[in-house]
């Protein structure tokens, strides 16, 4: 396993697997490896010759007043995790090697990102879509790995995939829990032990309005508010948004019918935790 810096080498590596005709696997991440994470290598390691894991904290993707400083850096317990599972090379950057002096080149996909966490962050998905669309430029892979936790921004990439016609398959794969549900995030290291517990009320409030809507409820409104009544009696959650959209345009149903994704985004204290889940009817 090989840690590299610099574009050039990198480029060199992937030529050199690639005349052996090797499949290029890559997972895009900001480092602090959880299971989550280790979910997309295992994966992208079964199907590809070469894997790459990307560990790159984003500053585009960070609003001002946001984590970006604090945001956890552990790439020497990331390499030892990444080496135990079976990945080639991490590729870690500086910001000076991704954006050098004079850079004035942003992807933006319109639309979809105005809307849920679009709307409390504003520029998060522009600095999303530049920095993947240069890693894929970068690296070229065949095949790349995101997660389902993401579920808005696993929209957004498939679409500029699709829009900018990338030539990369693009997978998403589902979220991996903690055992009472929470869905694993680099961010939970933020919580105190009493937000901790607290945070588990959003993925049951989501399973349990899953249950609701396998029960016959169609009604997006009566699940929207089922989810937020659920939230509310915790008391150190404050919910951003809860949201019961389709999975082309993320726009809001009013009948939950045919695949319809619920999204939301709830602070415990100062850390913003979001979760989601997908529902077929
Ligand atoms: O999901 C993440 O960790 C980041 O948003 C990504 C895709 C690596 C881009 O910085």
């Amino acid at each position: 396993m090989e840690i590299i810096r610099e574009i050039s080498i990198l480029r060199a590596r992937i030529k050199e697997a690639r005349s052996q005709g090797k499949l290029v696997g890559f997972v895009p991440t900001m480092g602090c490896l959880h299971k989550g994470h280790l979910a997309l290598l295992d994966k992208a390691r079964a199907e590809n010759g070469l894997t790459i894991l990307s560990i790159f904290v984003n500053p585009l993707q960070f609003g001002i007043g946001e984590d970006y400083e604090e945001y956890p850096r552990h790439l020497e317990s990331d390499a030892v995790q990444v080496k135990k599972a079976g990945g080639h090379i991490i590729f870690a950057p500086t910001v000076k090697e991704m954006y050098p002096q004079g850079h004035a080149t942003y992807v933006d996909v319109e639309r979809l990102t105005a809307v849920l966490c679009g709307a409390s962050r504003p520029h998060h998905f522009r600095g999303v879509t530049t920095v993947v669309a240069k890693l894929f430029n970068i690296v070229n892979p065949d095949q790349a790995y995101f997660g389902q936790k993401d579920a808005q921004q696993a929209l957004v990439i498939q679409r500029m995939v699709r829009d900018l016609n990338m030539n990369v398959l693009v997978h998403i794969i589902p979220t991996v829990r903690e055992a009472d549900g929470l869905a694993m995030s680099s961010r939970n290291s933020y919580l105190s032990p009493a937000e901790r517990s607290a945070a588990s009320i959003l993925y049951k409030s989501l399973s349990q309005a899953s249950e609701e809507i396998q029960g016959g409820q169609r009604d997006a409104a009566v699940i929207q508010a089922f989810i937020v009544e659920k939230i509310s009696l915790e008391l150190l959650a404050n919910i951003d948004y809860v949201a019961v959209v389709d999975t082309e345009e993320i726009r809001p149903v009013k009948e939950i019918s045919g695949r319809t994704l619920i999204a939301l985004a709830v602070r415990f204290g100062k850390t913003r935790l979001i979760d989601n889940i997908i529902v077929e009817v």
